[in-house]
């Protein structure tokens, strides 16, 4: 995969946004079933976490933050789509627990080493720099912080994602490839410096 010169990458992104801007209305009807299917799969790895600190990149309409709303700790959701947040909001906006963020995933808004789980379903397909995005999140964890992934199969191939992973220092515990699924899903762990 060529990496994408800095114009290049303004220009993939600014219409990978206005897509979203534009589908946000229509995203839950096209979309719900699907995502919850692969929800449906990650739940019990997230919920061996829960109390802590997650943040769910690229949370869209907010539909798995919906799915952990009883859960313990704090729930941080960012989008860098203005329209899809606001759908977000009117799901989950009043809770407690959550805290909803618009920001670009490729230059989080967050200081290093405080997130105990980040979460990506969905989104990674759709960025200018897979690598650069992966270490961001990488980043905003903390030490071990669990790093569940998702990416769309038609985009990727199985080995290019986990040499991306290995590149971006976390260590692989799961690799998901459940053929009712339209995504891969990694859960990794962001090794530990020494
Ligand atoms: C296919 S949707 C998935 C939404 C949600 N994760 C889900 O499971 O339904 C991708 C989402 O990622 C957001 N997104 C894409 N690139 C992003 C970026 N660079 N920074 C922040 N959000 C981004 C889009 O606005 C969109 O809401």
């Amino acid at each position: 995969m060529r990496r994408l010169t800095e114009e290049e990458r303004w220009t993939y992104k600014k219409r990978a946004l206005a897509g979203y801007e534009a589908g946000s209305t229509a995203y839950d009807g096209l979309y719900l079933e699907e995502q919850e299917r692969k929800y449906r799969r990650s739940l019990a790895y997230l919920h061996q976490r829960a109390g802590g600190l997650l943040l769910d990149c690229g949370c869209g309409t907010g539909m798995l933050l919906a799915q952990m709303l009883g859960r313990s700790g704090v729930l941080v959701g960012v989008d860098y789509s203005k329209a899809m947040l606001g759908l977000a909001r009117r799901r989950v906006g009043t809770a407690a627990n959550v805290g909803l963020i618009c920001g670009d995933a490729e230059c989080l808004p967050f200081r290093s080493g405080v997130f105990d789980q980040v979460v990506s379903f969905t989104m990674l397909g759709n960025v200018p720099d897979l690598p650069a995005a992966i270490q961001e999140m990488a980043r905003v964890g903390r030490d071990s912080a669990q790093i569940l992934l998702s990416f769309v199969k038609k985009n990727i191939e199985p080995d290019e994602v986990l040499r991306f992973l290995n590149e971006e220092s976390l260590s692989l515990k799961e690799f998901i490839d459940d053929i009712d699924l339209s995504d891969w899903i990694v859960i990794g762990e962001k090794k530990t410096r020494t």
